[in-house]
Parts: structure tokens; C-alpha cells; sequence
């Protein structure tokens, strides 16, 4: 089976104020392949997955995402980027490092929220979808408690089930395990690893190594805005021409 185009980004830009964090980048990312995006804190990552999904405007670059094509700058169109946003939205879920729930929302709420409200599902369909989800990721018996009563890997876990519950074309992971105790990395992680076997889309920024070793099809280093390196998983961790990047791997390894 071939694989489609999944995110096209050219020439990508954003600053906040004076500060420039994204300053010309390109990205490519196959369907139901994983691409990894590594780099040291303040490099941009999170800004780049927020633009994927639009939670970021960038100020100029070209995107294509699940097939719909989005021109920024001079002589945007605005309403055009505010419709497109939508199919986006519908399309592209995210899981953040600090989980993101809503706390006074259940376990099954937080999962069926955006079912009802963006895909417009009935409240038992969408409560029967999350169910569901909640069950692949291990957590059914927590659906009727507060996000607040779980571990923070349930919680993760929880976040999951909440962007699979959309049946997005593609996921981003905005380093999933960062805030975990050490001990749950690995139950948050083997459900990335779940998705990554059923051939999911999806761009994942995350410091475990090991991991994005085990699962990358591609990987893009970024420095201070700027896509420094690039390639497929195994040139860029075991064979990289940049010593920056090297360097990096060494500082997180
Ligand atoms: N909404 C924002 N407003 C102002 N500065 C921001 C905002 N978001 C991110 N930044 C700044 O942009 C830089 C890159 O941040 P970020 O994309 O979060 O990097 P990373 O995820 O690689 O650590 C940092 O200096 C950060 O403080
Ligand atoms: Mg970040």
C-alpha cells in the first residue's frame, strides 16, 4: 500500500511579539507512518504541532494537513484559513503533555465532549465511542470518576481515548510522558505503541529516545526554529552529519 501525504509544511514561520520560534520550516510526514520531532527545550516544537492543528496561526508558509492546503501571510485568506480550520479540527487531534482534561468533567464526559460538540454524535452514541476508547486504552473502569481520582498515566491514558474518540486522521503527541513519574512512562507509552501498529498517522515530540527509536519511520531535529536535520529514523540517531543534533542525542540519551 502506498503511503499519501499526510502533512506537507513549507516555509513555516511564527513569532510571538520580537521573539521568532519557527523561522522557514519544511516537514514532510507520510500517512500511517510516525515522524519524530526532537530538539532541546525553546526550539519550537510545540509551536510547530499547534500550527499543524491551527491552535497557532502561522505568519507565513504553505501547510497541507489531511489534504486540505492553507496559505499564510501577505493576501491570506482569512475566511478561507477560519473554514478549513474547522475540517482541521475534526481531523487532527492532540495530546498535550499536561493532559489537558476538562477536571470537572468524568472520565467518560471528557472523552465523549468533543464527539458531541464537533462531530455532533448523539450523547448515547458518543458515550457508547467513548466507552469504547476508554477500553482500548485500559481505563473503562475509571469512566464514571473525576479526572482528578486517576494516576497521571491514567490520566494520559484518558487524554488518548479523548483524541481517538474524534477518529482523527492524524495524532500529535506533544511529549505524552514528560510530566510522568517514571514508573508510568511505560503504560502510556506501550498504548503509542498499540497505535503505531494499527499503521496510525502521527507526528510525536517526545525526549525517550529509545522509543522514537523502536517506532520512528522519519525524524526532524530541530534547532532555534530551524529544521536542522532530518532523515529517516536510522541516519538521524545512529548516523547524523550534524553535530549539533549528535550532540543533543548524547544530552538526552
Ligand atoms: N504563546 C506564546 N507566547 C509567547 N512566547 C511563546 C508562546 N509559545 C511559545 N513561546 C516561546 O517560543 C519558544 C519556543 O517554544 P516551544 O515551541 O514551546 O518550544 P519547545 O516545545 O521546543 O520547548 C520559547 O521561547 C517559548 O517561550
Ligand atoms: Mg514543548
Amino acid at each position: 500500500m502506498d503511503h499519501d501525504l499526510i502533512v506537507l509544511a513549507q516555509g513555516l514561520y511564527k513569532s510571538f511579539g520580537r521573539l521568532k520560534v519557527l523561522c522557514g520550516i519544511d516537514l514532510t510526514a507520510l500517512s500511517r507512518q510516525v515522524v519524530t520531532i526532537i530538539g532541546s527545550s525553546g526550539s519550537g516544537k510545540s509551536t510547530l504541532l499547534r500550527c499543524l492543528n491551527l491552535l497557532e496561526t502561522p505568519d507565513a508558509g504553505r501547510l497541507v494537513v489531511t489534504g486540505e492546503e492553507l496559505v499564510f501571510g501577505q493576501g491570506a485568506d482569512k475566511t478561507k484559513i477560519h473554514q478549513k480550520l474547522l475540517t482541521i479540527r475534526q481531523q487532527v487531534s492532540m495530546v498535550f503533555q499536561n493532559f489537558n482534561l476538562w477536571s470537572r468533567l468524568t472520565v467518560l464526559e471528557n472523552v465523549a465532549l468533543a464527539p458531541i460538540k464537533v462531530l455532533g454524535l448523539k450523547k448515547n452514541q458518543a458515550h457508547d465511542r467513548a466507552k469504547n476508547y476508554l477500553d482500548k486504552v485500559g481505563i473503562l473502569d475509571k469512566a464514571n470518576v473525576y479526572p482528578s481520582m486517576l494516576s497521571g498515566g491514567q490520566q494520559q491514558r484518558c487524554a488518548i481515548a479523548r483524541a481517538l474518540a474524534m477518529e482523527p486522521k492524524l495524532l500529535l503527541f506533544d511529549e505524552p510522558t514528560s510530566a510522568l513519574d517514571p514508573e508510568l512512562v511505560g503504560e502510556v507509552l506501550k498504548i503509542i505503541h498499540l497505535l503505531v501498529k494499527e499503521e496510525r498517522s502521527m507526528l510525536l515530540v517526545t525526549h525517550e529516545i529509545g522509543f522514537a527509536k523502536e517506532v520512528s519511520s522519519h525524524v526532524v531535529f530541530l534547532h532555534q526554529g530551524i529544521v536542522e536535520e532530518s532523515g529517516p529514523a536510522d541516519k538521524v540517531f545512529n548516523n547524523t552529519d550534524s553535530q549539533r543534533c549528535r550532540q543533543f542525542l548524547d544530552s538526552v540519551l
